[in-house]
């Protein structure tokens, strides 16, 4: 098991979120996070989103030294471009991109950049945030977001044991 989670958004009111990479606010959420998760080090940390007001080396920098003080495994990122990833690459070693990809939308050029990287690439939202969660459109959904190529691993989410059941029958198939 690897837990991942992400840190460098603020929700300034209901549905409102905004990007905030000042390096404070992220050593204090990798911190708030190691608490409330009881752990030592979270194995996957990302940049949740890149703040365009925050020196991307001090965002990176920030990262990449709580990861020498052991209190983050690996560092990765979240819905960036082609542009961002290689940027990015410059500072700190990206372990994996984060981006939204379903059958709905379809297309995003980060996806072969990271095949052609070696980079995990993960599909976030890959139901559609539940429009594609029903039966036979559940499993060619994630079906459809395996078969782009060994790099990917979708995360859908539920929080019923019957759906995580399925989920993962139809995840295994996937891999076969
Ligand atoms: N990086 C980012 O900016 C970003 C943005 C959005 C989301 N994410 C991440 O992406 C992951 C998943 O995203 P998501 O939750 O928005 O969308 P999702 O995985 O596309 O869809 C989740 C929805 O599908 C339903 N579902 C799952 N399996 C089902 C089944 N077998 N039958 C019927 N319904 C089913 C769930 O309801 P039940 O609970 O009832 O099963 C839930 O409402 C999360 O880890 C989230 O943190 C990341």
């Amino acid at each position: 098991m690897l837990i991942a989670t992400k840190v460098g958004m603020v929700r300034p009111a209901p549905n409102m979120w905004a990007p905030h990479g000042h390096p404070v606010y992220l050593r204090a959420s990798v911190e708030a996070s190691l608490r409330r998760l009881d752990m030592d080090r979270l194995d996957l940390c990302y940049l949740h989103r890149i703040d365009p007001e925050v020196p991307l080396a001090d965002q990176l920098g920030t990262l990449q030294a709580m990861q020498d003080e052991g209190k983050i495994g690996h560092i990765g990122l979240s819905k960036v471009t082609p542009e961002s990833i290689r940027l990015a690459s410059k500072y700190s070693r990206v372990a994996a991109v984060q981006n939204v990809l379903n059958l709905i939308d379809r297309y995003d050029p980060a996806l072969e950049l990271c095949r052609d990287l070696g980079v995990p690439y993960v599909p976030y939202r890959p139901l559609d945030a539940g429009n594609l969660a029903h039966e036979e459109r559940m499993a060619t959904a994630l079906h459809w977001l395996l078969q782009l190529g060994g790099h990917v691993a979708p995360i859908p989410s539920t929080s019923n044991p019957k759906h995580l059941h399925q989920i993962v029958s139809v995840t295994a198939n996937g891999w076969l």
